[in-house]
């Protein structure tokens, strides 16, 4: 095993929470609620219990909500961990694996901690950033065991195209692969959200959690789907790494499973009026373009001026108190990731803050 620091994760939070800024654009989630809008009270947070092998009621809340079985399913400590989980359960050092490409970082570090061999699955502009069903099936080929996708896609946030997944998906059961899709922005689709990966078949793996779309990073309460016995694989692995989840954290995962629609409605309304924000300042600026996204809290624009997302950073951190997520730790340092979950008057304002600090790079 190899932990090389995850850049995007430092700058994250060094940037998010030790060094913050005034106007945050750089957060791909919808924020945060309060106790009271979710129902959640000090009396929830209790640590009785049983979770040995996922919570019980946490599991039925989530099998019901996404028509799987209860034994398809770990809860764990957000999606990241759930992806660590199924990617430690399924592969070997040395095994080949495959990924999208450009993609978020932490995905690309577990296959590079694991000491996977990776091959690169292009999601392309010119395809509207679906991923390249030719290259997924080279690389189950050439003995990829695993590939990981992001369903919305970060950064784009276009959702993954179902006949395209299918294809993916007979292909890795040909070969005997699996193929991971984060779906933590996924919910953001509202009553449109198709069956989850994992109903597709045991080729498929599922991980989502309450971070992005309902606000809930903090509580740190995800989960995986898949099939059983590659489930059963992921709780050994869990063994070595925390052993349970938190118990207070699954007691109050289950309130807020519990008012999950009531957290929804809350997310799309702020989509539903911020989106049009983004929109109408995209179409403003002459620097900026983009596949506009049907769906999510994120929207990934290039830069057609000569500005870069590593110049343009600092510029906009030091003078005008306001940051993006840069696309250089995407590897495109031609994009940037604009978030519209925050505050109204400070998306306004950030995305002002941000034509400014473009405007700088206009004739550089
Ligand atoms: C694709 C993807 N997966 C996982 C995460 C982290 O989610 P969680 O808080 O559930 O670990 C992020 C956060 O940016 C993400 O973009």
């Amino acid at each position: 095993m190899r932990f090389n620091t995850i850049k995007y994760m430092e700058w994250a939070k060094l940037n998010q929470h030790i060094h913050p800024v005034s106007f945050d654009l750089s957060n791909s989630a919808m924020a945060p609620p309060t106790p009271e809008e979710i129902g959640v009270t000090a009396e929830d947070a209790h640590w009785e219990g049983e979770n040995h092998y996922g919570h019980p009621v946490l599991k039925e809340l989530i099998a019901k909500r996404y028509g799987v079985k209860e034994e398809m399913i770990i809860p764990s400590g957000g999606s990241s961990l759930a992806n660590f989980l199924f990617a430690a359960a399924l592969l070997d050092t040395g095994d080949k694996a495959a990924i999208e490409v450009p993609y978020y970082e932490p995905l690309g570090k577990i296959l590079e901690a694991l000491e996977a061999k990776v091959i690169e699955v292009p999601r392309r502009r010119e395809e509207k950033f679906q991923p390249d069903v030719d290259a997924a099936t080279k690389a189950f080929e050439k003995g990829a065991k695993l590939l990981i996708l992001t369903d919305l896609y970060n950064p784009a946030a276009v959702h993954l195209d179902r006949a395209r997944l299918k294809a993916i998906g007979e292909s890795a059961a040909k070969h005997g692969a699996k193929v991971l899709v984060d779906e933590v922005y996924l919910d953001a689709m509202w009553d449109k959200r198709p069956p989850i990966a994992a109903t597709l078949g045991p080729q498929f793996l599922s991980t989502n959690s309450l971070t992005k779309v309902y606000g809930l990073g903090n509580l740190r309460a995800g989960w995986g789907i898949g099939p059983k016995d590659l489930v059963d694989r992921a709780y050994r692995v869990y063994d070595y790494l925390s052993v349970l989840n938190s118990m207070p954290t699954d007691n109050v995962a289950i309130r807020c499973h519990r008012n999950l629609d009531k957290l929804a409605a809350r997310s799309r309304k702020r989509r539903d009026e911020h989106f049009p924000i983004l929109k109408k300042w995209v179409a403003s600026r002459k620097d900026v373009e983009w596949i506009e996204p049907e769906w999510g809290f994120i929207a990934w624009l290039r830069l057609t001026s000569r500005a870069t997302s590593d110049r343009l950073e600092p510029v906009l951190r030091k003078k005008y108190d306001a940051q993006v997520a840069p696309g250089h730790y995407f590897g495109c340092p031609d994009h940037i990731r604009v978030g519209i979950g925050l505050a109204k008057e400070k998306l306004e304002e950030g995305l002002k803050r941000l034509g400014k600090a473009l405007d700088e790079f206009a004739g550089a």
